[in-house]
């Protein structure tokens, strides 16, 4: 971008706003400002280059979620960074999972706020027809190191020159879009084509599918082709399918079952040839058992369902997959992780998956000085690890390295003994001299704006 970038303030509270719009206009951004979700959407509207949203998460005209969920299916080139309360842990991960592009804490430290914004400016595609923008799914080698990736990619390659549809499940950011695009690439077949259907507003969504004749309905002022014609020879990607609403299910598997469309409003029906891909990150089992997905066109979606494993539960894919997400997002500056950066991204749960990697490794990037990153530049949850509550919990369900648990537990039982390093020592039953340098071989691996116990 040669323009002055934009950024768009969310906050409700009058005087935070003014110091966030002063801090970001000092450091030259042309800084727009709004009240609450609804004013934002409303501007955002009328200004379209804004190319990036800091906002607030609680706030009486519409919450930073809402505005999220808002602008991530009509504008994904927007960068949204939200502002959460000190803890709340689960709603940054379910906003991360939503499609938001960071988060900040609060109070949110200055050098955070502007190398947030910084990184979000700077992660903006060249134009949003770019094959490869940032961000883009499968812009490079799929990795797959673990044995049970290799598993999953074997499947992959061999349904690719079927033609049944295929069902991809498993949390948010593990891939499923990749490998859908990997089906696709080696089964041979014509046009891609995409849709999330939890983008698209419900009363549009059959027109979107299956087009619709001139007149068919008030707007309808020319008739459209729908996306199962557009997709004809090539491949459907259902995405968030579990997202499609239930008066839609029968129309889509009739149209399944018979090989043709009808646009609405129209009598003749035509046949079509498209693959039919899906994925969800929910659970359609249970979707199904609470009424919100038919089981029939479960069935006829999921002849083969392929669930992709969550992060943590292939490590060895990790270090790999940092290694080449740090190497595209530098431009190969930087491509190496040190022994401390490697603990950090072994230690930590990964909720958001390779898509939080990513990000992790687009802001090591732009903070690594040399060509390897330390756990310095990883962001405060990951070098921190997570609270020794949930470690626990997770170490009850299934095998973690030693370091991982020792670290977290031994940080806690510091804090909770107010620092105090010889009590700390006595509870571990440790020796001063051993916690100290555990500590010292801690803290080699953070650049000293986390919580470094105090002496
Ligand atoms: N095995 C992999 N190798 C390289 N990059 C990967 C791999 N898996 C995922 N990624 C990258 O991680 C990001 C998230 O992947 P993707 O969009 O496919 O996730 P998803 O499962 O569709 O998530 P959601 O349910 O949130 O839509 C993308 O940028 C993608 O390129
Ligand atoms: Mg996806």
């Amino acid at each position: 971008m040669t323009s002055t970038p934009r950024v768009l303030v969310v906050e409700d509270d009058a005087a935070l706003r003014a110091l966030l719009t002063e801090l970001l206009a000092s450091e030259g951004y042309d800084v727009h400002a709004s009240t609450g979700g609804r004013d934002a959407l409303a501007h955002l509207a009328q200004h379209p280059d804004i190319g990036v949203v800091l906002t607030d998460l609680l706030m009486p005209d519409g919450t930073g979620e809402e505005l999220l969920r808002a602008v991530a299916g009509r504008q994904p080139a927007l960068r949204v960074i939200v502002m959460t309360a000190f803890g709340s842990i689960e709603s940054a991960v379910r906003l991360v999972r939503a499609g938001a592009f960071d988060y900040l804490t609060k109070p949110v430290t200055t050098t955070e706020l502007l190398r947030t914004v910084a990184r979000a400016v700077t992660d903006q595609p060249v134009s949003a027809t770019t094959a490869h923008a940032p961000g883009t799914p499968g812009s490079g080698e799929l990795v797959a190191r673990s044995a049970i990736m290799k598993e999953v990619l074997g499947v992959v390659d061999r349904v690719a020159r079927a033609t049944h549809p295929v069902l991809f499940t498993g949390e948010s950011g593990v891939g499923k879009e990749v490998l859908a695009r990997r089906v696709h690439e080696r089964s041979g077949r014509g046009p891609f084509v995409a849709v999330n259907c939890a983008a698209i507003p419900d009363a549009s969504v059959e027109a979107e599918l299956f087009g619709h004749a001139r007149g068919a309905f008030p707007g309808a002022e020319r008739e459209r082709a729908g996306l199962f014609e557009a997709a004809n020879g090539g491949t459907l990607f259902l995405d968030e399918v579990a997202e499609l609403p239930l008066s839609v299910q029968p129309r889509l598997l009739r149209a399944l079952e018979s090989g043709e469309v009808r646009r609405m409003g129209d009598a003749t029906a035509t046949t079509f040839d498209v693959r039919v891909l899906a994925a969800t990150h929910h659970d359609l089992e249970s979707e199904m058992r609470e009424g919100r997905f038919r089981e029939d066109l479960y069935w006829r979606l999921a002849v083969l369902q392929i669930e992709v494993p969550p992060l943590r539960d292939r490590p060895d894919d990790i270090e790999p997959l940092a290694e080449q997400l740090l190497a595209e997002a530098s431009g190969g500056r930087v491509h190496r992780l040190d022994g401390s950066a490697r603990r950090a991204l072994l230690g930590y749960g990964w909720p958001g998956n390779v898509r939080e990697l990513r990000n992790a490794m687009q802001r090591a990037a732009t903070l690594a000085t040399s060509n390897h990153v330390a756990a310095g530049d990883l962001p405060p949850r990951v070098r921190e690890g997570e609270g020794i509550a949930s470690l626990i919990q997770r170490a009850s369900q299934e095998l973690l390295p030693l370091e991982a648990v020792e670290r977290a537990y031994v940080l806690d039982v510091l804090k909770r003994a107010d620092g105090n390093k010889t009590r700390a020592a006595e509870i571990l039953g440790l020796d001063r001299k051993t916690l100290y340098r555990k500590l010292t071989e801690w803290a080699a691996g953070s650049d000293g704006e986390g919580q470094q116990p105090s002496s």
